[in-house]
């Protein structure tokens, strides 16, 4: 039996994803069908409903003029943490260099401890708390590091609330093992590059929740060769790489994801043309992040060479403590104003771009029949509000495979 989950009426226009030439493709005056939670049909409003009467779905929603798009993709997050880091901010506005506050025990290092102090009770509520946030903005596939633990006790205890979390929350949760995220205090890069391969890669593989592998490649942190290391043994133990590349200073990190074919080089704000030549060859996702240079009053990446390269990109929010915003549509209006994109290409971006950023492309990020119906619908009539309307959320509904999450006929 088949059940006609949820029809989607009238909306003024319904975003279904990238066409062939990766513009966005999208239907006006449309609706949208939903059958066991996947997209049936998507299409003019009366065609749809012709063949699926709404008043023989279980939920039907007149979006009254309204954009439909699919739900965002946010890719890049460090959406487990404990602790408030708000100072920081104040301090760096006055000047103060994110690496100085790492190097003096804070930024990374004082979350770390502040997540190995916190109860798994703790450390559950402040993630589901942030996955209630997301999905009111719109979010419906959000990936989650660890690399706030830096010990195997606490990686692994990471990666267990993160997957307890994605089993009751709406909002699906992709696992991403970070143990080299930073160096702890009391070591050197080299020796605890030795213990993430040699202790909790193996104790990562054997729990069986991480999907992914990122290291933060960068000067002062993780060198190109240590990068590699942690990403060829995660590979072994069947995690997928993803790096950290080029944020602060450009070091070498999108050649090392282009040649492991890595699923994402993300930030990039140092990238050079040969690096987008090798991501691009090597079918590696750029992952942008805007909000983070625009809390670190830094340079935005230059997401134009990125797309005149042909390959598509990702736009992600990277929250975390140095950069507190879950949502999806600043990302994607910062996405526009500081690096130069469409609306219509950051919202590809934040959705199939992320997608694909997380190896999920088709499965997640679009609206194509048979996709997930994971759905957000915003209070205005078309795509460009999302960043036009900045600073404001504008999604009203949310649907996970086809059932209303978040909004009007949320149960
Ligand atoms: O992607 N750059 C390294 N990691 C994070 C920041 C994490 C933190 O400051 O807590 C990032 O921006
Ligand atoms: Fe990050």
């Amino acid at each position: 039996m088949t059940e006609l989950t949820t029809v989607v009426h009238d909306a003024s226009e319904i975003v279904v994803g990238p066409d062939e030439n990766e513009a966005i493709e999208r239907h006006e005056n449309a609706a949208l069908a939903v059958v066991d939670g996947r997209v049936a049909a998507v299409g003019p409003t009366e065609t749809v409903t012709d063949e699926y009467p709404p008043g023989n779905a279980t939920h039907a929603i007149d979006a009254d003029g309204r954009s439909v798009l699919p739900g965002f993709v946010d890719s890049h997050t460090h959406g487990l943490f404990a602790g408030d880091r708000s100072d920081e901010f104040a301090a760096k506005l006055r000047g103060k260099e994110y690496q100085e506050i790492l190097a003096e025990g804070g930024g990374i290092l004082r979350t770390v401890r502040a997540v190995r102090e916190a109860s798994d009770e703790q450390l559950r509520s402040n993630l589901l708390g942030h996955l209630d946030t997301m999905l009111a903005h719109g979010t419906t596939t959000v990936e989650i590091k660890s690399g706030y633990g830096l010990d195997t006790e606490t990686e692994l205890r990471m990666l267990d609330v993160i997957q307890r979390a994605d089993e009751i929350h709406p909002v699906d949760v992709v696992a991403t093992f970070m143990g080299a995220h930073a160096v702890p205090e009391g070591t050197d890069a080299e020796a605890y590059t030795e213990r993430v391969v040699d202790d909790q890669l193996p104790a990562v593989a054997d729990q069986g929740i991480a999907e992914f592998c990122d290291v933060f490649c960068e000067e002062g942190v993780f060198s190109v060769a240590q990068s590699r290391r942690v990403l060829e043994a995660g590979m072994e133990a069947g995690l997928t790489p993803k790096v950290h590349a080029e944020e602060f200073v450009r070091l070498g990190g999108a050649q090392l994801a282009a040649d492991l074919g890595a699923a994402s080089a993300d930030h990039l704000l140092h990238a050079n043309d040969d690096d987008r030549v090798a991501l691009a060859e090597a079918g590696v996702t750029p992952v942008l992040l805007p909000g983070t240079a625009f809390s670190l009053g830094a340079e935005y990446a230059d997401a134009r060479a990125f797309l005149d390269e042909g390959g598509s990109v990702a736009v992600a929010t990277d929250f975390n403590p140095n950069c507190h915003s879950q949502s999806m549509g600043f990302a994607i209006a910062l996405a526009c104003v500081g690096m130069g994109m469409t609306p219509a290409e950051a919202l590809l971006a934040g959705t199939h771009g992320g997608a694909r950023a997380l190896d999920r492309a088709g499965e997640s990020g679009s609206l194509r029949k048979d996709a997930p119906a994971d759905v957000a619908i915003v209070d205005a009539p078309s795509h460009v509000h999302v960043p036009y309307n900045f600073g404001v959320n504008t999604v009203k509904t949310v649907l996970k495979n086809g059932e209303p999450v978040h909004g009007e006929g949320e149960s």
